[in-house]
């Protein structure tokens, strides 16, 4: 199978093995829907990133996207690691504090950040990269430090990329960033408050693959050449830039795999070249949690109505890709992987909405091999915005979280209840 990853995702005897533990074996433990994470996997994810680098002697500061994937094992495995975060929120900070790492590792990248953003933010003492003119206006306001900062800048028309117009954060309609022609004002704000300026950041957007790498790499060219055009304004070096995440990964058979070579190549090449002399950094969060986590469902409606239904006990409350984007995800049946007869169907989760099915839109079948009621089916890489993006929708419980860590497998997040979904309105 073109998604089989030795040691990872393999196929015995028909059966679906995650991490060498059965699939099914899984979910009769932990109950369905279940997300099982690899940690082996996340880890040879990031070390992959890190290597590409480090082949060229060029140091990188990896700064995991936490927002893909914010379970605390997931996060700590990735501070062992060695990873810095990405946080897009104050209580995505405190997350990543209480999963251990030090506010020194910790970067802070919001949009419509507000003033009790910020005022929390400012308590927690991490690593502020501005997202807009106001944004440094208002913090001026709130604090009397001169603080280190960095500014987020939009690189502006056809420099955004991602796999699905909603994810690409560069550009006009894009409200991300400090665009090119507001980079003076912003330096001069920074200025009269007293701030300096000490890093430089782009985010082009989320889920590239490799024919986006020339326009990241043209991005790459931007960004050095207005982090020159910063140093000039204010007359000071900038200690680190910051190419943001989006490098992407197949979840179909048609897409290749994102080349991490040539992506680490392609930076540093330009890096040395520009005489620049800053840290480098990265913020990839798909890329080091997506494969590594497996969503397992249970089949509990088998039925020829007008077309033939699968339905199973998850919905887009539990993975929301395929609903919001139109996302192929890859579903595999457990029991019966690799068996050549197939049949169609339209795999359909359990919310009422006509919407709610894992395929790329409703009129699409998928073609699989036979599926009985209590059959188990696994959802491919579904360790990025997969949890992270759940909700109780249908007042259905979010799912429990499994961390297969070598021979043994844990819970690392328990399944909700109704209490847990009640609570915030019963202890009013
Ligand atoms: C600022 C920023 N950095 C990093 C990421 C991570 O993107 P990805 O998970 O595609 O690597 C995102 C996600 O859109 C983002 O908004």
């Amino acid at each position: 199978m073109w998604w089989e990853k030795e040691g990872h995702l393999e196929v015995k005897d028909n059966l679906l093995y995650i991490g060498g533990m059965s699939a099914r074996a899984l979910a009769e433990k932990y109950g369905t829907p279940l997300y099982v994470y690899n940690k082996k996997r996340i880890l040879e994810n990031f070390n992959e990133l890190n290597n590409a680098f480090l082949k060229h002697n060029q140091n990188v500061r990896i700064h995991y996207a936490m927002k893909a994937n914010s379970n605390l094992e997931v996060l700590r495995t990735l501070k062992d690691a060695g990873a810095y975060i990405d946080a897009v929120s104050p209580l995505e900070v405190e997350t990543a504090f209480r999963a251990g790492f030090p506010k020194e590792r910790i970067m802070f990248t919001g949009t419509s950040v507000s003033n009790d953003d910020l005022i929390r933010l400012l308590e927690t003492g991490v690593f502020l990269n501005i997202d807009s003119v106001s944004q440094i206006k208002r913090l001026q306001k709130l604090t009397d430090k001169k603080l280190d900062i960095s500014i987020r800048w939009n690189p502006g028309e056809g420099s955004g990329a991602g796999h699905h117009s909603n994810t690409i954060t560069a550009g006009k309609y894009v409200k991300f960033g400090i665009p090119e022609h507001k980079l003076e004002d912003a330096v001069l704000e920074a200025k009269k408050a007293g701030f300096n300026i000490v890093g430089l950041h782009q985010h082009i957007g989320s889920g590239w693959l490799k024919e986006d790498v020339p326009t990241f790499l043209s991005s790459v060219d931007k960004t050095i050449d207005t982090a020159k055009r910063i140093e000039t304004l204010t007359g000071q070096k900038l200690s680190f830039i910051d190419f943001g995440g989006g490098p992407g990964i197949p979840y179909t058979e048609t897409q290749k795999l994102f080349p991490v070579d040539e992506y680490a190549k392609g930076i540093y090449e330009k890096i040395k070249s520009s005489g620049v002399d800053a840290v480098v950094a990265i913020e990839p969060g798909r890329f080091i949690a997506g494969d590594a986590g497996i969503l397992l469902v249970e089949a509990n409606t088998v039925e020829e109505k007008n077309i033939p239904v699968v339905g199973v006990n998850a919905g887009f409350n539990t993975i929301v890709r395929p609903a919001m984007y139109g996302s192929y995800q890859e579903i595999v049946v457990c029991d019966n992987v690799d068996s050549t007869s197939k049949k169609e169907y339209l795999v359909a989760g359990n919310l009422c909405e006509t919407g709610d099915v894992f395929t790329e839109n409703r009129k699409v079948l998928r073609a699989l091999p036979q599926i009985c009621e209590g059959g188990i089916l696994a959802i491919l890489d579904a360790g990025a915005y997969g949890f992270s993006m759940a909700s109780t929708y249908n007042s259905r419980p979010l799912p429990a979280e499994v961390m297969i860590d070598g021979a043994t497998s844990k819970i690392i997040r328990r399944r909700q209840t109704l209490d847990d979904i009640l609570r915030e309105q019963e202890s009013v």
